[in-house]
């Protein structure tokens, strides 16, 4: 799948405009007081941008050209890397590595445990990987949970919204997992 970089970070902008909270990804990735933080699968980078504001050390990674020349237009400043999570390997680990916006489920089908291996291993002993998306899709708990076991991490929470609402089912959940 390809995106329009520009037309999706509009769609935010919009909804930002309008008065409603786009920052609620950044407000759970700041509760765990992050000092590096990597954004995986980054898109336009709204959520990295929010972090580097809140002054988190953070890099961006997605495999989209367009979502990627969004990200550096609005933020130069910040490191974007044009790679594909599964099999990602940039020499270094992070505090917090974060999946917004239903990563997994935009990962060419079939590679979502190279994906899941890929990020996990950019986060460090001790820390932590939050990701959401949506139930009903293809992919699902249990399995990234298996995914995420592989690749050494632990569930530590599980919310039915960004916001840590409780979870009871449903078709969103967001997972904290970490590193022991
Ligand atoms: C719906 S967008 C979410 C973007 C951003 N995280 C946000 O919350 O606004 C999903 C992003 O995941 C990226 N993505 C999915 N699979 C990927 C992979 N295997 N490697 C790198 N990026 C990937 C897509 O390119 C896309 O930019």
């Amino acid at each position: 799948m390809t995106w329009n970089g520009d037309e999706y970070q509009a769609r935010f902008d919009r909804l930002a405009a309008s008065g409603d909270d786009v920052h609620g990804e950044a407000e759970l990735v700041l509760s765990l007081a992050p000092g590096t933080v990597l954004d995986a699968g980054c898109g336009t980078g709204r959520v990295a941008i929010e972090l580097a504001r809140r002054e988190v050390a953070v890099t961006g990674v997605d495999i989209d050209e367009s979502m990627l020349a969004t990200a550096r237009r609005l933020a130069p400043e910040i490191t974007w890397h044009r790679r594909d999570l599964a099999g990602l390997a940039l020499g270094r680990s992070f505090d917090v590595v974060v999946m917004a916006g239903n990563v997994p489920l935009f990962t060419p089908p079939g590679t979502e445990a190279d994906l899941v291996a890929g990020v996990a291993g950019h986060v460090r002993p001790g820390g932590h990987l939050i990701a959401g998306f949506s139930l009903g899709r293809g992919y699902t708990l249990d399995e990234y949970d298996g995914h995420c076991r592989a690749a050494g991490l632990t569930l530590e929470a599980r919310y039915a919204t960004w916001a840590r609402d409780p979870w009871a089912g449903g078709d969103y959940a967001v997972s904290v997992h970490r590193r022991p």
